[in-house]
């Protein structure tokens, strides 16, 4: 069986999926993870961010891991680098990354190599490309605003200061590109259940989407 959870930056995915997939015993495999640690190899390198030849080279040439369970991890060539991909320099290169068209390509092919059996997968072209026969699909929404107070709170946490107006500034741009690339943007699928996080806790997100699973295995 698989899960697919999209939606835009904040709307709490990650947290909400993960939650999931421990619930049910599943995989959890976290997309945008991916390509937030490509996007880190390039800075580190110094490659525009934009040269799609390059960085599709650049992706032949690395390995990406997601370690699942308690403490879900990400690897770059080897090294965690689950912190560092969190940081506010990858949050606004990504998505110009992310447009690449072949860098979608070899990465969507990864990810669906790696669903075999049961998962939980979130990102924003899960439900649309990535496993568009998926059995429950999920597309998470809040206000911009609410979402803009969450993740200041999150990288407030991290030791990162970021004012609600500077949060919400660069949520929105990075929305508009992740909505607006021609391949597979930010998009509700048609068959997608969507919710919207605004006002519920995130074990009432947590729920809500458990019973979409219970119902879809009862079927
Ligand atoms: O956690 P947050 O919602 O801020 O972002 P994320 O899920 O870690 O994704 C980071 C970025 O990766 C997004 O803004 C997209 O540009 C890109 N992404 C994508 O294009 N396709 C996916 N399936 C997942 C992420």
């Amino acid at each position: 069986m698989q899960v697919a959870i999209d939606g835009p930056a904040g709307s709490g995915k990650s947290t909400v999926a993960k939650l999931v997939a421990e619930r049910l015993g599943f995989l959890y495999i976290d997309t945008g993870a991916m390509y937030r640690a490509l996007t880190l190899k390039a800075m580190r390198e110094g490659l525009p961010l934009d040269d799609e030849d390059q960085i599709a080279e650049l992706l032949e040439r690395t390995r990406l891991e997601l370690k699942s369970g308690p403490q879900t991890r990400v690897f770059l060539d080897g090294e965690d680098v689950s912190e560092a991909i969190r940081l506010p320099d990858v949050n606004r290169g990504v998505s110009a990354v992310a447009a690449l068209g072949k860098v979608r390509q070899g990465l969507v092919m990864l990810q669906q190599e790696m669903a075999k059996g049961h998962v939980v997968m979130d990102g924003r072209d899960i439900g649309t490309v990535v496993l568009p026969q998926a059995e429950v699909k999920v597309f998470l929404t809040a206000s911009l605003k609410e979402r803009a107070r969450r993740r200041a709170l999150e990288l407030q946490s991290r030791g990162i200061e970021v004012s609600q107006e500077e949060a919400e500034a660069q949520l929105a741009l990075r929305d508009k590109l992740d909505e607006s690339r021609e391949i597979g943007p930010l998009k509700k699928a048609d068959d997608a259940y969507l919710l919207d996080t605004t006002d519920l806790t995130i074990g009432q997100v947590v729920e809500e989407i458990l019973s979409l699973c219970k119902k879809a295995m009862e079927a």
